[in-house]
């Protein structure tokens, strides 16, 4: 009788459990469709935010003393053509989040209302600025204006891939080359391009809405324009530098050759790659300072190389969430991270410390 008491007991116990956790996940569902729309509110919200903008510097400039005025004849002009440039990289930021509710597996999130804006709530500064620098994030990865700086920083990346799986020692379709924090995807496109077998993760729905548009809706080449300085008020040399157009893709992102394998995964790093001994390769590009603790990143990685596997890693150490009261931010020297990378087991053999990068890209994208 005891026994059974105890035995009618657990399973309470037990449906109380699965129900809990049914309840997580409905929690965790309804908190990750809450996230989307907040992003897709950001985009739409852009408009209204960038004019707002713009009319500030205008009424600044009206408030001078009409001599002053006088003196700068070009800057009422210049305001206008600022309002055009919104309104053209605003279609734009709608192209990329139409349908977009649809380019996750097995997730919906409704229907997307592009025209009425009834809906419409202002954005955070925050999530304002992430919109700025991914605009600016299809400069580095897809433009001709990016070169420079896709050569400093993916092609010594590329160059240790090649050199450690060559073609005549390997078929690079079978080696599987992870790149977290992927961005707007150009450095695991490169590698796919290549032939090896890589999928590129990223967390942030900003970046995942411009990767799938670019990888995915455009076609041809430099067919597609925006204009990522016009938020960009102080330090110009000239009225025109603030509207100088980017015209991208600058390669068919379409052009992978047919038996290419490129993926892009969505969600955090961390929860996704859980897999032992799954990668031939993980390659770094501006990622590690993302973590909350660049040890648990540091782990990860060693865990799901495969023996012998290799991690590339390139970018500063501009811990992002170093300046954040209420976010764990473990922020380690070069120094601490070798010394802790060497005690998992890894072998350090290439350093290099002499990148050039330019400042105009935000790391904290
Ligand atoms: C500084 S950006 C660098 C992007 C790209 N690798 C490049 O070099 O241009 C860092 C990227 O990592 C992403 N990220 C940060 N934490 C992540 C995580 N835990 N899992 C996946 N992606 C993450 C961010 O959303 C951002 O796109």
């Amino acid at each position: 009788m005891e026994n059974e008491g105890n035995h009618n007991c657990s399973e309470e116990e037990e449906e109380e459990e699965e129900k809990k956790e049914e309840g997580k996940e409905e929690e965790e569902e309804r908190l990750e469709k809450e996230h989307f729309w907040k992003i897709i509110n950001a985009f739409r919200y852009y408009r209204i935010y960038a004019h707002e903008r713009v009319t500030r510097s205008e009424k600044q400039f009206l408030s001078l003393p009409a001599a002053h005025r006088k003196l700068l004849p070009n800057f009422l002009p210049h305001v206008n053509k600022l309002r055009e440039c919104i309104e053209h990289n605003y279609e734009i930021l709608k192209a990329i989040i139409n349908n977009c509710n649809h380019m996750f597996e097995n997730k919906e999130y409704g229907v997307i209302d592009m025209e009425t804006d009834g809906r419409l709530k202002p954005a955070s500064t925050f999530d304002m600025d992430k919109l700025k620098s991914t605009i600016k994030q299809f400069v580095r990865d897809w433009s001709d204006d990016g070169k420079a700086e896709r050569d400093a920083c993916y092609r010594p990346i590329i160059e240790e891939i090649i050199k450690h799986f060559p073609e005549d020692e390997c078929n690079p379709a079978d080696m599987n080359v992870l790149v977290p924090g992927a961005g707007l995807g150009r450095l695991a496109w490169e590698i796919a391009r290549l032939g090896y077998s890589c999928q590129g993760n990223e967390w942030s729905l900003y970046m995942l809405f411009c990767s799938h548009f670019v990888l995915n809706r455009c076609s041809g080449v430099n067919t597609m324009t925006l204009y990522p300085w016009i938020h960009q008020f102080s330090n110009n040399r000239r009225s025109a530098d603030q509207i100088r157009p980017v015209h991208f893709p600058d390669v068919n992102s379409h052009s992978l050759p047919s038996h290419a394998n490129f993926s892009m995964t969505a969600g955090d790093f961390q929860e996704i790659y859980t897999e032992p001994n799954a990668w031939d390769c993980v390659a770094t590009c501006f990622f590690i300072d993302t973590a909350h603790n660049v040890v648990d990143y540091i782990e990860t990685i060693w865990k799901i190389l495969k023996l012998g596997g290799i991690w590339i890693n390139l970018g500063p150490l501009l811990y992002h969430f170093e300046n954040m009261a209420n976010e764990k931010s473990i922020e380690l020297s070069y120094e601490d991270i070798r010394h802790c990378i060497l005690q998992y087991g890894f072998k350090i053999e290439v350093v290099t410390q002499e990148i050039e990068t330019s400042a105009i890209f935000d790391t904290s994208c």
